[in-house]
């Protein structure tokens, strides 16, 4: 198992990392395009998110799990990166597309009988699977897939779920995005948490990504409940930074109409979202 440093930084040349930010209050203009990334799934994130968690959290060659890949915003970064990737969501097509888009480096289907030995001569970078990441068959068919790809463990967890139902990604049963309560959410949210705790390399970090949304007239603070969530898991907190919404490409479009709400209902617009850090311990403590 390893033990720290956690990434490639060389701390004798700190003053050389202003790319690396440090800071908590991320402001972020534009999304970046390069590697091939496109706006071209309603939700996903700016990549540059990845990049800073790659950077600080990652060194080359370490697994990172994302359990909401989506449109494969991170799959792109960590193989631009030199890092490996396993990614999953819940819905099938997203996966074949990733599957097929990053062919050359990808495990093709799980099922046809490699040992471990094997699939390691195979020097794969990437896996994708279909399925629910709160579930707890799901968690162990990516500890197989953790192994072929590295130590077993992931060396960095991306959580980019749905923020409740404020996007509805699928009707299927389990997305996090089409549940029947928020309570519901928080319930599996939690699940999924204690699947990557497990799954991630103690030592090591998680990152999430999430916004809060308003209901009937009130604020419902998804970000901080879910913090919670992941520190009854085990987690425990290493930060949090605010990331600015201006400039998003999706809020521009009702941003009138969301100001005219806002001064009518007494509430704020959203101009942020939260990225904020966990590590798994090294050791686990005996008192929490
Ligand atoms: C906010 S999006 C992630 C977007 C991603 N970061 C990107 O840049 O493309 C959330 C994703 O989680 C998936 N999802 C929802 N519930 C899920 C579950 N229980 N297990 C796995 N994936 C799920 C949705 O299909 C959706 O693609």
């Amino acid at each position: 198992m390893s033990k720290l440093p956690i990434n490639d930084l060389d701390l004798k040349q700190w003053k050389e990392y202003d790319h690396v930010w440090t800071n908590s209050w991320w402001d972020i203009p534009k999304r970046d395009t390069s590697n091939g990334h496109k706006l071209d799934y309603h939700g996903n994130f700016v990549p540059q998110i990845v990049q800073q968690a790659l950077w600080r959290y990652t060194k080359a060659g370490d697994v990172v799990l994302d359990p909401f890949i989506g449109s494969g915003t991170t799959a792109i970064e960590c193989l631009a990166q030199g890092r490996k990737v396993l990614g999953v969501d819940i819905q099938a097509e997203l996966i074949t597309k990733l599957t097929d888009r990053f062919n050359d480096v990808c495990f093709p289907d799980f099922k046809t009988g490699l040992d471990q030995q094997e699939r390691v001569k195979l020097h794969k970078q990437a896996a994708f699977v279909h399925g629910n990441s709160a579930s707890v068959e799901t968690t162990s068919l990516l500890k197989d897939h953790l192994a072929a790809l590295g130590n077993g463990f992931a060396q960095l967890v991306i959580l980019h779920p749905p923020y409740d139902d404020i996007i509805k990604f699928s009707d299927h049963r389990g997305d996090l995005s089409n549940l029947t309560s928020t309570d519901e959410f928080y319930f599996q949210f939690e699940l999924m948490a204690r699947n990557c705790y497990r799954l991630l390399e103690p030592g090591r970090y998680a990152i999430l990504v999430i916004g809060d949304k308003y209901r009937d007239g009130e604020l419902v603070p998804l970000g901080f409940e879910c913090m919670d969530r992941m520190r009854r898991t085990g987690f425990r907190l290493k930060g949090t930074a605010v990331k600015s919404m201006v400039g998003n490409e999706a809020k521009g479009k009702n941003a009138g109409l969301w100001r005219r709400r806002a001064l009518a209902g007494g509430f704020f617009t959203f101009d942020h979202e939260y990225v904020m850090v966990f590590q798994r311990a090294l050791k686990e403590s005996k008192r929490r």
